[in-house]
């Protein structure tokens, strides 16, 4: 180590257990600017690990000494396996005063909203970076280090379709996530809120298209895997070159308790639950493949996946696009407010949404086929089965065998814990149904 110049540095250390475990310390040296002329550090040219005492196990030469090999679990030459353990990029953390300042002491006026979290704030941190800070209020089960290990897992989850997770903050009970501020906000705005952004279509196709790789990263490439298990509207947010990225990944596994999360949310989530999701707690990144399906026709029609305001035939948007579809009349689904469309590219994202709702989560592609259907780089599938989801109607029916036992007793609901298991509720998409007949699989 050193300036052109080879610099050892000897340390003594006790080993027990046959264990060394070796943590390096970036001090933050080195030039990290270019153009301007620097020396670029840290650099660590070898590592070398030599015993002091003559070994009694035969066959190990023990004044040979450990290079680290260049492969991770590699068995170098003192028989010493090596892994590189946590390299991932630490999480950023931020002090809760850094946080009260960036957020003007958490001002309601800089309230950007509130979901089933808590409320999130936008702020600017002292180095000019423009942040959206997110108090979350539902009391983690998570001691401080699994917190901070989840955010850096999180963090290390990097893809242009994804909000970044720049880090976190601990202070007593209180935990706060800080992410990229998206200055044109969630989707769900966008499309029936009061924002002033106009999507045209090229835009939603796009939209669409890097929702649906921002999931498939998720799902196929990213270390850990991660199911999102809240795909919606309000979960995209798009930037100011209005480019669709995922937020919240990663976010429900901190909270493992996704019962009471739900239990807690408004009407609004229940149009994107899968229904083996809601109704058995069978979760595979296939709920998230149903959850984009609502996303993407949502997109396309420029209306809620539910409203209540419409006509009875047109109140759930899936049940209205499958009646549309039945009489060949499924290019009227898109939003009249726009004036041009590409009809072929319509019509993929209806099929493929088609495909994404099925009941069966088998009979969903995954993301990575969605994204190709959508590019018109495969055929998309034929669709020969209505899509199935939940109303709101059967998901209070659903809810009491959602809850914990304490939850229900603390509702004051005494329903019998399989009351799902009697008559069906009817509604325009019955899933109970679909349950009963045991047509879900297991996911892939
Ligand atoms: N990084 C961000 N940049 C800009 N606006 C954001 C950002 N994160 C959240 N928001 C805004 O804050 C609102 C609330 O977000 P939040 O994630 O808490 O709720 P939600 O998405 O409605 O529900 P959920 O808790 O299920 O995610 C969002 O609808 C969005 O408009
Ligand atoms: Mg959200």
């Amino acid at each position: 180590m050193g300036l052109g110049r080879a610099i050892r540095k000897n340390f003594v250390a006790n080993v027990s257990e046959n264990y060394l475990e070796i943590h390096l310390f970036w001090a933050g040296k080195g030039t990290c600017c270019i153009p301007v002329q620097g020396y670029y550090g840290p650099l660590i040219s070898a590592i070398h690990v030599a015993s002091d005492f003559v070994s009694t196990v035969p066959g190990i030469l023990p004044s040979t000494p450990g290079v680290l090999p260049s492969t991770p679990g590699e068995k170098s030459k003192l028989g010493l396996i090596v892994e590189f353990l946590g390299m991932g990029p630490r999480p950023n953390t931020f002090s809760y005063a850094e946080l009260r300042s960036a957020t003007e002491d958490f001002n309601p006026s800089n309230k950007l909203g509130e979901g089933g979290f808590g409320p999130v704030f936008k702020g600017t941190l002292s180095d000019g970076r423009i942040v959206a800070v997110k108090q979350l209020s539902v009391a983690s089960h998570q001691g401080k280090s699994q917190f901070v290990t989840e955010i850096s897992t999180i963090s290390a989850v990097q893809h242009r379709n994804l909000v970044k997770l720049y880090g976190c903050c601990i202070d007593g009970d209180r935990r706060l996530l800080v992410y990229e501020y998206l200055e044109n906000r969630s989707l769900d705005q966008a499309l029936f809120g009061k924002s002033n952004l106009r999507l045209d279509w090229p835009t939603r196709f796009s939209v669409c298209l890097g929702t649906a790789r921002g999931l498939a990263y998720l799902h196929e490439e990213s270390r850990p895997r991660i199911v999102h298990r809240d795909v919606k509207a309000s979960n995209i947010l798009i930037d100011g070159e209005l480019c669709p990225k995922i937020s919240d990944f990663g976010l429900a596994k901190l909270y493992d308790d996704t019962k009471t999360h739900i239990s807690t949310r408004v009407a609004g989530t229940i149009g994107y639950l899968a229904p083996e999701y809601a109704m058995r707690g069978h979760l595979t990144e296939k709920a998230d493949v149903f959850g984009f399906g609502v996303v993407a026709l949502e997109i396309l029609s420029g209306r809620p996946n539910s409203d209540n305001s419409l006509d009875t035939e047109k109140i759930y948007l899936l049940e209205w696009a499958w009646t549309l579809h039945e009489n060949n009349q499924s290019l009227r689904l898109v939003d009249p407010t726009l004036t041009e469309f590409d009809e072929g590219e319509a019509a993929r994202v209806i099929a493929v949404s088609f495909l994404c709702t099925q009941a069966s989560p088998m009979m969903r592609p995954s993301m990575s086929r969605v994204v190709a259907m959508l590019a018109g780089d495969i055929e998309v599938g034929v669709v020969t089965s209505k899509p199935s989801y939940l109303t709101d109607w059967n998901f209070k029916d659903i809810t009491s065998n959602f809850l914990s036992e304490e939850d229900r007793k603390q509702r004051g609901d005494n329903s019998n814990s399989n009351s799902q298991l009697g008559d069906p509720i009817p509604s325009p998409v019955n899933v109970t149904e679909t349950m009963l007949g045991g047509i879900i699989g297991d996911g892939r």
